[in-house]
C-alpha cells in the first residue's frame, strides 16, 4: 500500500508487530458501514460520480456478506481490517475500488469505526445492567421482610432486610448506568472526514456522514479527532468501577454460601463441584467475577498509560487501543450475564439469615435507643449501660430478649417490661423507617419506585 515509496518489503518482525487484523477484525460491520456512508457522500458530493458510489457500495455489501458468513481472512501483510476490506473489494468490483479512499485516511477511519464499536457496547452494557436491576429489585420485593446481620467491619451491627441489602447493589448498578449514559452522550460526535489530521480539500459533507451513522454532530477539531481515545477510557473506567461494584455484590455471594454463614445456596447452573472433595459445591462464577473486576481495571490502566504523553496527533501507540477495550467489554458482559443468574436463581435460607440476626445482639442499638426514647437517658449513658446488658447475656449465653427483667433492672432502674417489644430483630427492622432506612415498608417502597424508573427507561 506505500509501494512507491519504499524499495523493500516489510521483514517478517515489522508485518507481525505492525499487524492488527487479529484483533481489530471485530471492527468489520464498523467498517463498512462507516464506509458505505463515506462513499454516499462522495456521491451525493460529486466528488467521485454516483455510478462509481453505486458500484462501491454493492461491493462493501458482498465483503459485508462474505465477513458475516466466512469470517475476516488474516493476512497481517494486509495489516488492518481496513486495508483487508478494501483489497477484497478491489478483488470483487476492480480499480474503482480505489476510489474509496478519496477524502479519507486510515487515522480518521479507525477512529470511527473504534467510536461505533464502543457505542455499541455502550448500549449492550446498559441492557445488561438493566436486566441486573430487574433481577434485584425482584428478589428484593421477595424479601423484603427477611431479615438478615447488617455488618460493618463484617461483624453483626444491626439486623437488616435482604430486600434492603439488593437494593443497594441496585443504586450501585443505577449510578454505573447513568456514568454509561453520560459517556455514550459525550463521545457520540463523527471524526469522519478528519482525514490524515488536518482536514481535506475535498468539498466534503461531514454533516452528513454524521448523520448517516447516527452521531449528533460532527467532530469540531480534526487533530483532536484523529488522536482522541476519551471515549475509550471514559468507556473502560466506567466498566472498571461497574466491574467493582459486581466484585463486591460476587463476594457477597462468596461469604454467603460459605458453610459457617449458610445464608444461600447458589444456582447449580452457576457453581462447580472438586474432582477430590466430593461435598464441594465451589462459588467459581462469583469468583470469577471477582477477579474479572482485575482484568477489567488493568484494560483502563493500560490504555491511560498508553495513551499518557502521546503527542498530536495519530500515533500507532494508538492501535494498542482495542485489546483492552475488547477484553474489558467481553469480561464486564460475562460478569453482568453471570451476577444476574445469580441473583435470580439463588435460594436463600432466610431461617439461617434470621437465626444470625438473632444471635449476634443485632438489637443492642435498639436497646440503647429505647433507653432514650423511653427512659431520657443520655445517649452515651445508655450505650454503657446497654453494653452491661450485652455483656450479661453473653456470659449467661442468652440472647437480648431473653435476659430476665429482674436482671435487667439490676444494670439499670430505669428499664421496665416495655424493652421487651423493641428487642426482637423484628422490632428492629420496622423501627428503621426513615427514609431509604431498612424497615420492610421502606424497601417495599424503593421496590416499587425502581420499578418504575425501570419502566419509564430512567436510568437513575
Ligand atoms: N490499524 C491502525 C489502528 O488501529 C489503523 C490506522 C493506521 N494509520 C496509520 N497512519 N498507520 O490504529
Amino acid at each position: 500500500m506505500w509501494g512507491g515509496r519504499f524499495a523493500d518489503g516489510p521483514s517478517a518482525i515489522m508485518r507481525e508487530i505492525n499487524a492488527s487484523i487479529p484483533f481489530d477484525k471485530a471492527l468489520w460491520s464498523q467498517d463498512i458501514a462507516a464506509s458505505k456512508a463515506h462513499v454516499a457522500m462522495l456521491g451525493a458530493q460529486g466528488i467521485i460520480t454516483a455510478e462509481d458510489a453505486a458500484t462501491i457500495s454493492q461491493g462493501l455489501d458482498q465483503v459485508a456478506a462474505e465477513y458475516a458468513s466466512d469470517g475476516v481472512p488474516e493476512d497481517w501483510d494486509l495489516e488492518d481490517i481496513h486495508m483487508t476490506t478494501e483489497s477484497r473489494l478491489a478483488e470483487l468490483i476492480g480499480p474503482v475500488a480505489g476510489r474509496l479512499h478519496t477524502a479519507r485516511s486510515r487515522n480518521d477511519q479507525v477512529a470511527t469505526d473504534f467510536r461505533l464499536w464502543v457505542r455499541q457496547s455502550f448500549d449492550d452494557l446498559d441492557d445488561g445492567l438493566r436486566a441486573l436491576q430487574s433481577a434485584l429489585v425482584e428478589r428484593a420485593d421477595e424479601h423484603a421482610a427477611s431479615i438478615m446481620p447488617g455488618f460493618t467491619h463484617l461483624q453483626t451491627a444491626q439486623p437488616v432486610t435482604l430486600g434492603h441489602h439488593l437494593l443497594a447493589y441496585y443504586e450501585m448498578i443505577a449510578r454505573d448506568r447513568s456514568r454509561l449514559a453520560d459517556a455514550r452522550r459525550r463521545m457520540n460526535e463523527s471524526p469522519l472526514g478528519s482525514a490524515a489530521l488536518a482536514g481535506t480539500g475535498f468539498p466534503i459533507d461531514r454533516q452528513a456522514t454524521s448523520d448517516a451513522l447516527g452521531f449528533d454532530r460532527p467532530t469540531a477539531n480534526s487533530l483532536d479527532a484523529v488522536s482522541d481515545r476519551d471515549f475509550a477510557l471514559d468507556y473502560l473506567m466506567a466498566a472498571s468501577q461497574c466491574s467493582l461494584h459486581l466484585s463486591r455484590l460476587a463476594e457477597e455471594f462468596i461469604i454467603w454460601a460459605s458453610q459457617p454463614f449458610g445464608f444461600v445456596r447458589l444456582p447449580d447452573t452457576l457453581s462447580t463441584g472438586s474432582s477430590i472433595m466430593p461435598q464441594k459445591k465451589n462459588p467459581d462464577a462469583a469468583e470469577l467475577v471477582r477477579g474479572h473486576a482485575g482484568r477489567i481495571i488493568g484494560a483502563a490502566t493500560a490504555l491511560m498509560v498508553t495513551m499518557k504523553g502521546l503527542p498530536l496527533a495519530y500515533s500507532k501507540d494508538m492501535q494498542d487501543d482495542k485489546p483492552p477495550v475488547f477484553e474489558a467489554a467481553s469480561l464486564l458482559a460475562l460478569s453482568i450475564a453471570a451476577m444476574t443468574g445469580m441473583v435470580a436463581d439463588s435460594t436463600f435460607n432466610t431461617d439461617r439469615m434470621r437465626q444470625a440476626a438473632e444471635l449476634g445482639y443485632a438489637t443492642a442499638t435498639d436497646l440503647a435507643d429505647w433507653l432514650v426514647t423511653e427512659a431520657d437517658i443520655p445517649f452515651r449513658e445508655a450505650h454503657h449501660i446497654t453494653g452491661a446488658v450485652v455483656k450479661l447475656a453473653e456470659s449467661e449465653e442468652l440472647m437480648l430478649d431473653q435476659v430476665p427483667l429482674e436482671k435487667l433492672r439490676a444494670i439499670d432502674s430505669r428499664i421496665d417490661d416495655r424493652v421487651y417489644n423493641a428487642l426482637s430483630v423484628d422490632a428492629s427492622v420496622a423501627a428503621r423507617n426513615s427514609y431509604g432506612g431498612t424497615a420492610p415498608e421502606q424497601v417495599r417502597h424503593q421496590v416499587e419506585r425502581a420499578r418504575t424508573r425501570l419502566a419509564e427507561g430512567q436510568v437513575q
